[in-house]
């Protein structure tokens, strides 16, 4: 499984938040219409950002369980959560906050979603949601968890998906070559298979299509210029690592390229929304 760091997810928290696609974000609104409480449950939740991005749009009352495998992020989750919101009650297993108008109950649980996405599944759902996270897992396991939904009658909301797509200015010689070895990288193994990367809506597309699910998809791009400068930073050191991991480019050619791009003018990186309700 790859690790993913608090301050990493808290760097790009706010951009994250900004990208959504709203036309997506609105068809899951109309589709929740005026019930008045929801049961979300969030997989790979991180330090809890999609919660706080989505939860001022959603239901009055909320119930979210938040499931990640990595239990530093799940502490950290907690801790943002409490500090997020207007009022806090804390039970040794979960929290009752109220924030952005709404009441929300939030329960943390730590599952390896490779082998226990059906058992997270089972447990009482209205809205199955994730946030950067359908790129890490494998076209096989998307074939697997879809039939799991639909076998449920699920519904699916999931936000930021990488596509691939990148565009930094100004141009530099070796972009061509590092956007190749990161999107090696990005199919390389994450804990779930050969992972899908940039093909991941497709696949989950095509996958639920074919269950009957109606779906709507949305672009969600980061668009990054100076005033994200320390996000640009980060990202450009990340996709240098992965490019040099992915055997692709050398060290050189990395470093050369970083030393550009951490300095970049803007930056725009795809990303996909999908929403998918069953018949
Ligand atoms: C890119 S981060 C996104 C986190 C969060 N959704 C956000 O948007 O800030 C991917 C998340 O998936 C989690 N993850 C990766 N592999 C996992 C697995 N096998 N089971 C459960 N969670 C996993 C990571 O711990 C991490 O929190």
């Amino acid at each position: 499984m790859s690790g993913f760091s608090a301050e990493w997810l808290a760097l790009r928290e706010p951009v994250d938040h900004r990208s959504v696609s709203t036309t997506v974000r609105d068809a899951v609104r109309e589709w929740i219409g005026p019930r008045q409480c929801i049961d979300i449950v969030d997989l790979g939740c991180g330090s809890g950002s999609n919660l706080r991005g989505l939860a001022p749009y959603l239901a009055p009352a909320q119930r979210w369980r938040l499931v990640d495998w990595d239990l530093a992020l799940l502490d950290h989750a907690r801790r943002a959560i409490s500090e997020w919101a207007d009022d806090c009650e804390s039970a040794a297993d979960s929290l009752t906050v109220r924030a952005a108008e709404k009441e929300i109950n939030v329960s943390f649980e730590q599952a390896d979603l490779m082998q226990d996405y059906a058992r997270v599944l089972d447990k009482p759902a209205g809205l199955v949601t994730a946030a950067a996270f359908f790129d890490l897992v494998s076209p096989a396991w998307i074939a697997d968890f879809c039939a799991a939904l639909a076998q449920r009658h699920l519904p699916l909301y999931t936000v930021l998906t990488y596509n691939g797509e990148e565009a930094w200015t100004p141009a530099h010689g070796k972009d061509a070559a590092v956007l190749a070895a990161f999107h090696a990288h990005q199919h390389s193994d994450k804990g779930f298979g050969p992972a899908a990367g940039p093909d991941a809506i497709s696949a989950l597309r095509n996958a639920l299509e074919a269950r009957g699910y109606t779906v709507i998809a949305g672009e969600s791009p980061w668009q990054m210029d100076r005033a994200d400068a320390s996000l640009i930073a980060e990202l450009a050191a990340g996709t240098a690592q992965a490019a040099v991991e992915s055997g692709q480019v050398n060290e050189s050619t990395a470093a050369e390229w970083l030393a550009a791009r951490r300095n970049a003018d803007t930056c725009r990186i795809g990303h996909v929304d999908l929403f998918a309700r069953p018949s």
